[in-house]
């Protein structure tokens, strides 16, 4: 028997960074994120049941055996959710919007979509029709299997990950939706992603995550985490919560740096035109008076974060003064988005 399903879903932001995990990829912090809309996957996966297990991954058309080990990874904490896909042929096709490696959460929008498909195709053998709220809660369960941060790309606009005290519905193993606790300025916001560099990562954010064992400060940054989300959940329900979003969004990211410097294996992604950059927007903001701040991904790249009625002003100042930060000048602009989309 056949059966086939493709999603399209987004990549997300984190503005309160999960980094540090324990087994079954639980967070040790709650991480809350924006949805983005233009950096997604597209992917369909075809699966043909009972012929005994193989997989054939597929990315921009072309063959790439080198994604399967993570897939294989992933599908073996399947089993109990899927049995069909341990005896099932399976092929992934998948393409993204923006470039692989660029920094941006690949594995968030392809573990997703991937969950997503998965779910669907359930569903099909099963005869079963989707129930909403709990259907995207449960793909979100499954997404964090692939890829912590996945479980958040789920949700439209943004997402809560993580238990925290003052979030009842809050739960490691899966995000719920954020959507309705922001005011409209912070459904506006736009992310545009300044591209510093598009080599490589020298460590994988998998590899970032178990520097956080045995980490000397591993202990104060979930604590200070924990303490920026209250903070950032409290800015994100008010029109003059701005000020106090920028502060916690760019200490957030400066944190999550600092940990991978001051481990006991200390790397460092960043790079010089990473700061040359923020010492840009520092300046930019105080004299302009814009509301636009940076994050920062495990990686060197900028998400520039400002709401819509700056963007042409912004989009402006990019061109004249942070272009020449970014390599080969490669700027993508995305925005606050609405989640996943069924394609077929
Ligand atoms: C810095 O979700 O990529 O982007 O669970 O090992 O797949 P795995 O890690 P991943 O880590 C993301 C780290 C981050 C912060 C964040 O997105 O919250």
């Amino acid at each position: 028997m056949s059966y086939q399903s493709s999603w399209r879903s987004p990549s997300n932001i984190a503005l309160i960074k999960y980094w540090g995990k324990k087994d079954p990829q639980l967070p040790l912090n709650p991480s809350l994120s924006f949805t983005l809309s233009e950096c997604y996957t597209e992917m369909t996966v075809s699966a043909e049941l009972e012929t005994g297990f193989s997989l054939k991954v597929m990315y921009n058309g072309i063959p790439k055996p080198s994604f399967g080990q993570k897939i294989n990874d992933f599908f073996k904490k399947l089993d109990t959710c899927y049995p069909w896909l341990k005896n099932a042929s399976i092929v992934i096709e998948s393409k993204n919007t923006f470039p692989h490696g660029a920094g941006i959460a690949s594995s968030a929008s392809a573990m997703s979509a991937l969950a997503l498909c998965l779910q669907s195709i359930h569903d099909d053998f099963n005869e079963k029709e989707p129930d909403d709220n709990n259907w995207f809660q449960h793909v979100s369960e499954i997404a964090r299997l692939g890829s912590g941060s996945a479980c958040r790309s789920v949700f439209p606009v943004a997402a809560l990950w993580g238990k925290t005290s003052t979030v009842r519905d809050s739960h490691d193993r899966y995000a719920i939706s954020w959507k309705e606790h922001i005011v409209p300025v912070f459904h506006t916001m736009q992310d545009a992603i300044l591209i510093i560099s598009d080599e490589e990562k020298s460590v994988s954010s998998s590899a970032g995550h178990q520097l956080m064992e045995n980490h000397p400060y591993a202990l104060s940054r979930y604590t200070a985490a924990n303490h920026n989300l209250q903070r950032l959940m409290d800015s994100l329900e008010k029109e003059e919560g701005m000020d106090e979003f920028i502060s916690i969004v760019e200490s957030e990211a400066l944190q999550l740096h600092a940990m991978m410097m001051s481990g006991a294996t200390p790397f460092i992604l960043i790079k010089p035109n990473t700061l040359n950059a923020i010492q840009e927007i520092w300046r930019f903001r105080k004299e302009s008076s814009i509301p636009v701040c940076f994050t920062l991904d495990a990686g060197p790249n900028i998400h520039l974060l400002y709401p819509v009625e700056y963007a042409t002003t912004i989009e402006k100042w990019i061109s004249s003064r942070l272009v020449e930060f970014c390599s080969g000048g490669q700027v993508i602009f995305d925005h606050v988005g609405y989640g996943p989309v069924k394609l077929s």
